[in-house]
């Protein structure tokens, strides 16, 4: 058969495995962790989804070698608990049934340890430990390593990849990268270290080729390793491309392949995992240029989830292997899609964030478009129902469309109703944000998603009692989604005004200077575009904060963005439209014109309780979802709508 993408669908060989194709599940560490540092139940399920959807190679992660100087954060993986190794072979069998390669990342984080403390004050009483002595910005000392400790950690690392290896791992990975320990030694901005494992480059590659050593002794030849590395630190005073190439140079003989990220933790994730406001790929020509100057295999990653750009990233020779974390939350089904050439059918992600956010905030995970995540213990297959039922779905938004599909995957007849001309629902505004763009991909792939699941969609169709009558439905899920709040200010509706949900339609009407009434995600998002196009943004808040309904990843971000392309006004509400822009009270009382030709109106949503109270009665078993029942986010919509149809 001709592949679409031949050289991502091509084999590779690493020591002596072969994996089956160039796509490689990144580590992306499970939360599910017990007391007594073992992983935990779910965590098998987590990586096994990933094997199953035809990744070549799944990373675990992150097993912490040297608990002594490394574990001061609650909830680490380790193996020094007696008995721990069952709980990874569990995680090693449930990759490698599927064909992939089990892998496994060995990590210490060094003077990071502690990071994910929830409760910062008990951050306080504990030791981080580094290459130097010094204070941490939030204020935390570090303890440099003795060369002692440092000979423990060595060694450590040695019989932790042994134990992996006897778990039925197949290849390790060591994170030499963002600024992680191995990366401490390397960098000049954290290693000043007199010994022989500081100052010269030689000197700060002492520490990682050791562990590489000691790694390689335990495992023997033949046995891939791979390392993480950062391509470039991205910081000041950390080291740079041509630093990065010649540390790729250094560890090579001890390595089977070459990972090659980027940045620094340190500095925030803007550059270890690229938001939505940078462009997809955006690490690549790192990665590039150390393969020119190395002769191990080298992989990429960053914001990859296109196979056409993921294909000539390895037909062009920047590449030999592509990685992603994200993008098979997302659709763990990509690689296997990708080899099939159904990629019209691939679920995007949108960096959003709330993979990462929901560790520190509820120490699960989640994916936005992706309902199963974190939660495969309670079943990943959409089985047929026992008996297949007439099911209506009213409305064509994410959340209606995400149930229309689930119910039609389960063998029943469906028919989604959508009153307006276009599904999509809210997701229809986001195609005016080029960052925001695969958020209204999202709408035309569970479109398409439908149609091949044989979904009967009747567009311009209100739902009405009499036609819910004439359909009959045995099942019926109300998704009529939410309106936007338009406040009741003198000028709102005059011709200088646009409601951020119909921007898409009306972009035209704006004029080059504008004011944004609403600091919510909305509004923010809306802004840094408008700002990114060049106008001159002022954004109104209420509040004394903006964008609080955004997750605690993507805010910072975000707030960057804001901070560089919008003027900001706290505590100031609006009480006016006239032609020179808005016209506010601040929060001393008095009266100030925020000037602007054009006021986007984004003060929120409120959900469409109206149609859910004219319909719950039209059928034997209703379920409402998403917005018209409180108005939230894609996250609940997809996962009310998934679970609503695996109900009927
Ligand atoms: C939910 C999540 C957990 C992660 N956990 C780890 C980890 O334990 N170890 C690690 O080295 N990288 C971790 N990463 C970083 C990823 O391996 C990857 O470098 C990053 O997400 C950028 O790739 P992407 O753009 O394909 O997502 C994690 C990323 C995500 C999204």
């Amino acid at each position: 058969m001709n592949r679409k993408y031949p050289h991502l669908c091509a084999p590779i060989t690493l020591g002596r495995v072969v994996f089956r194709n160039r796509m490689f599940s990144a580590p992306m560490g499970g939360t599910d962790i017990t007391a007594d540092c073992c992983v935990g139940p779910r965590t098998p399920g987590f990586y096994e989804l990933r094997a199953k959807g035809g990744a070549a190679a799944v990373t675990a992660s992150e097993l912490v070698v040297h608990p002594q100087t490394d574990a001061s954060h609650m909830f680490h993986l380790d193996l020094h608990t007696p008995g721990s190794l069952s709980s990874w072979t569990f995680v090693a069998d449930a990759i490698a049934r599927h064909g992939a390669v089990p892998s496994v990342e060995l990590s210490h984080s060094g003077q990071y340890a502690g990071t994910y403390l929830i409760d910062k004050d008990k951050k306080k009483g504990l030791t981080q430990y580094g290459p130097s002595d010094w204070v941490r910005p939030d204020g935390i000392p570090v303890k440099a390593l003795t060369a002692g400790q440092i000979d423990d950690i060595v060694k450590a690392y040695g019989e932790t990849a042994a134990l992996a290896k006897r778990a039925g791992f197949q290849m390790v990975m060591v994170h030499g990268g963002h600024g992680w320990l191995v990366n401490q030694f390397l960098s000049p901005a954290f290693n000043h270290r007199t010994d022989e494992y500081g100052g010269s480059l030689e000197n700060r590659l002492r520490f990682a080729r050791r562990v590489l050593q000691s790694v390689r002794d335990a495992v023997g030849p033949g046995f891939p390793i791979e390392f993480r590395m950062s391509g470039a630190e991205f910081f000041e005073g950390g080291y740079d491309i041509e630093e990065g190439i010649r540390i790729a140079q250094g560890v090579e003989d001890l390595v089977d392949l070459i990972h090659v990220s980027a940045g620094s933790y340190q500095f925030g994730f803007f550059r270890t995992h690229l938001p939505m406001f940078a462009p997809h790929g955006d690490n690549v020509w790192l990665a590039a240029k150390i393969k020119k100057h190395v002769s191990k295999p080298v992989a990429t990653i960053g914001a990859l989830n296109d196979p056409e750009q993921m294909e000539e990233i390895l037909a062009s020779g920047k590449a030999d292997v592509v990685e992603m974390a994200r993008a098979l939350l997302a659709d763990p089904e990509l690689p296997n899609k990708v080899v099939a050439g159904r990629d019209d059918e691939i679920v995007h992600c949108l960096r959003c964030f709330t993979c990462m956010a929901e560790r520190p905030t509820t120490g699960t995970r989640r994916c936005t478009v992706n309902p199963l995540i974190g939660r495969e213990i309670e079943g990943t297959e959409v089985l047929p129902a026992a008996r297949k039922k007439r099911v209506v779905v009213v409305g064509g938004g994410v959340g209606g469309m995400k149930a229309a599909l689930t119910a039609a995957q389960r063998g029943h007849t469906v028919i989604l109703l959508e009153k307006t001309g276009e599904l999509g629902g809210i997701l229809k505004s986001e195609q005016a944000l080029p960052f925001k763009y695969e958020m209204y991909r999202l709408g035309l792939t569970l479109a398409r998603q439908m149609e091949l699941a044989g979904v009967e969609v009747r567009l311009n169709t209100a739902a009405t009692p009499e036609l819910l009558e004439q359909l009959a439905p045995e099942a019926l899920i109300l998704a009529t989604g939410s309106t936007p709040i338009v406040p009741n200010l003198p000028g709102i509706h005059g011709d200088n005004v646009v409601v951020v949900n119909n921007y898409y339609k009306e972009k035209d009407k704006v004029g080059d200077s504008v004011v944004v009434l609403g600091g919510g995600l909305a509004g923010c998002e809306c802004a840094v575009h408008l700002g990114m196009e060049g106008k001159t943004v002022h954004l109104v808040e209420m509040r004394d904060q903006l964008a609080v309904d955004c997750n605690i990843r993507h805010r910072p971000i975000l707030m960057q963005m804001v901070d560089k392309y919008t003027t900001v006004h706290l505590k100031h509400a609006g009480l006016r439209v006239t032609g020179e822009g808005l016209v506010c009270r601040d929060e001393t009382g008095a009266e100030v014109l925020i000037p602007g030709k054009t006021v986007i109106c984004a003060v929120g949503q409120r959900s469409n309780r109206a149609d859910v109270d004219a319909l719950r009665g039209c059928a034997p078993w209703v379920r409402e979802i998403g917005d018209c029942v409180r108005v939230s986010n894609i996250t609940n919509a997809v996962y009310q709508g998934y679970h609503a149809a695996l109900d009927i």
